[in-house]
């Protein structure tokens, strides 16, 4: 079934869409993830059915934490929906009765979904590893098919448009498909775009294809950045993992983000580079400080703000964002691209101070793009980079997805699509 096909009148409709967005002090800082989501929903809501919106926030493991209530977001949403109200169901799975008084064209929010452990399907309070886990489990499966199945009673069909979290096996994004009909389950307009984005790229590459990996660890992307090496012609690796292959090479990094235990991991990822006829692009200067408050995302008072070669930088320094040279060999490197990947920054950004590498990054995106390059954006930082510097009109498709969207791309079929696709 599609969500086009579907004759949603007189139907309720349970969305799953993932809401996980970024709040300062109960306020969205970044709507993308909700207006990503508006196309499905209004289609429901125009095509005369009920919708009843279910996600997650944060991660509260199985607890009750009011600083990531939804309820804190129902109000943006109606208007972001453009409805005079929407209800909200302060426990998630035990709002039948306000899912049985839902009339046509309301709309209904569900509390986070992750203040049940069911949701995740994960044991709690068990160790990994001892007898009683297995045991735990398999008690937990059970009871994540009941919670499952107490969201599905609540409406006649269901919609996956959570690419966010397309990715996870949870209740909500997978198991609860079992308890509808195939004609009566569906993918959204989400996440049948955001697939479609990935396809593009997976299938329909145009050469010079340029991935650009950035963020602090090597380990979180050593999967992408293998899977990325047989397809790509050049992969720049930026951010905190310039220092790993500093490191790897006896440089000298000062207090730089570095992961040790990774050394023979990103040497092995110049070694695939070279096997595969990858240009492997790497930065060779940073923009260092001597001390930076991560928490409040700025430099300390007294703190010196230098330059150095990133396999150079001095003992009491740390590297903290791409300098001029890397900068230029970034943005030459995606010079005449025809395909672009960007998962992550090459610095702190949201510290003025050190956005220099992203934004030459994005500008270089934003450039090859004007000339016909596809390009695809994805990860809350990459996203919150292009917001930032005023590139989301400039760049191709902008992902609502982080982590789903690399596990597409490393061609991993996600549970999410699984589910309703089989
Ligand atoms: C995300 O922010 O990437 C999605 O909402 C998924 O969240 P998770 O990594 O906590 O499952």
């Amino acid at each position: 079934m599609t969500i086009n096909d579907y004759n949603f009148a007189g139907k309720k409709a349970i969305v799953r869409v993932d809401f996980n967005v970024p709040l300062q002090d109960g306020k969205i800082t970044d709507d993308t993830r909700i207006r990503g989501a508006l196309p499905t929903l209004k289609h429901i809501l125009e095509g005369g059915g009920a919708l009843i919106i279910m996600s997650h926030m944060g991660k509260p493991k199985g607890k009750v934490k009011p600083e990531l209530s939804l309820g804190q977001i129902k109000d943006e949403v109606a208007k972001a929906l453009g409805v005079a109200e929407v209800k909200f169901a302060p426990d998630c799975a035990k709002a039948q009765e306000a899912a049985a008084e839902l009339k046509m064209g309301e709309v209904l929010l569900l509390e986070n979904l992750r203040y049940y452990p069911e949701e995740e399907g994960k044991p709690v309070g068990v160790e990994k590893g001892t007898p009683e886990f297995d045991e735990a489990k398999k008690a937990m499966k059970e009871s994540q098919k009941e919670f499952a199945k107490t969201l599905a009673s609540y409406a006649d069909c269901y919609v996956m448009d959570a690419f966010g979290t397309a990715h996870r096996k949870h209740a909500s994004t997978a198991v609860i498909a079992d308890y509808f009909d195939a004609d009566n389950k569906m993918l959204g307009f989400l996440m049948e775009k955001e697939v479609q984005a990935v396809d593009n790229v997976l299938s329909n590459i145009k050469r010079p294809f340029v991935a650009i990996m950035g963020g602090s660890k090597v380990s979180s992307k050593i999967g992408i950045i293998e899977n990325l090496l047989g397809k790509v012609d050049k992969l720049i690796l930026c951010g905190g993992m310039t220092y790993t292959f500093a490191k790897a090479h006896g440089g000298e990094i000062g207090q730089s983000i570095v992961e040790l235990d990774k050394i023979d991991v990103a040497l092995n990822v110049e070694k695939m580079a070279k096997e595969n006829g990858v240009e492997l692009v790497l930065g060779v200067d940073s923009v260092c400080c001597t001390g930076y408050d991560f928490g409040n995302f700025c430099v300390k008072e007294g703190a010196k703000i230098e330059t150095f070669p990133s396999n150079a930088i001095p003992a009491e320094f740390e590297g903290l964002d791409a300098g001029p040279l890397s900068r230029e060999k970034f943005a030459k490197a995606i010079e005449g691209a025809k395909t672009i990947l960007w998962n992550g920054p090459a610095g702190c950004f949201e510290c003025d101070d050190f956005t220099a590498g992203s934004k030459a990054i994005g500008d270089a995106i934003a450039k090859a793009t004007a000339e016909g390059a596809f390009s695809l954006i994805g990860g809350g930082d990459s996203v919150a980079c292009c917001t930032k510097f005023g590139l989301t009109d400039k760049v191709s498709y902008i992902s609502t997805g982080g982590g789903a969207l690399l596990e597409a791309i490393e061609g991993k079929v996600l549970p999410g699509v699984a589910a309703i696709k089989g």
